[in-house]
Parts: C-alpha cells; structure tokens; sequence
C-alpha cells in the first residue's frame, strides 16, 4: 500500500497555523496566504515583503525557525517550518 504525497506544508507565522503547495518558496507561501509584508526598513519603519522575487533586493528577510535574515524568496518551504516577523532591517549586519 502507497502513501500519497503531501499535497500541502503545514507551517506558522508569527504562531498562526497555515499550509501552502509542495514547492512553495517562503515568500511564495506567505503571499498565497495574503501576507505580504514581515518586516520594517530601519529609517522609516515602512513594511517590507517580496518585491524583486529572485535573491537581489533583500526586501524579503525573514526570521526562519530561529534563524534570522533568510531571503524568502529563494528558500522552499518546508513541513512545520516557523516563520517570524523578522527583527531585520536590511542592514549590513543582518545577513
Ligand atoms: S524579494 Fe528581492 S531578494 Fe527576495
């Protein structure tokens, strides 16, 4: 007897549950949830999600499972992955 594959991830924001398709990319699993920001610029504290969706801008940090600064545009989704609002600013220490 086989076991269907998953067809959606489980995973949390900032403690809310949520699920997003196999393949999602952070950013991807957030938007499809209608969340599109999870973090604040440094000066003017203005909200920060996807915006160039391939790894160049830095908008898109976002703490990880404890780990801090990730591009959620570039990393999959994965089973029972927690995602924070992200402490970030875009700054050069941050990454
Ligand atoms: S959206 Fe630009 S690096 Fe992720």
């Amino acid at each position: 007897m086989s076991k269907e594959p998953a067809s959606a991830l489980r995973f949390s924001f900032d403690g809310r549950p949520l699920e997003a398709p196999v393949g999602s990319t952070l950013a991807g699993a957030l938007v499809r949830n209608g969340i599109a920001s999870w973090r604040r610029t440094r000066v003017a504290g203005q909200a920060r999600g996807v915006f160039c969706g391939i790894g160049t801008c830095f908008d898109c940090l976002i703490d990880v499972n404890g780990e801090r600064a990730v591009r959620a545009c570039l990393r999959p989704l994965c089973d029972g992955d927690r995602l924070e609002t992200s402490a970030s600013t875009g700054g050069a220490d941050d990454v």
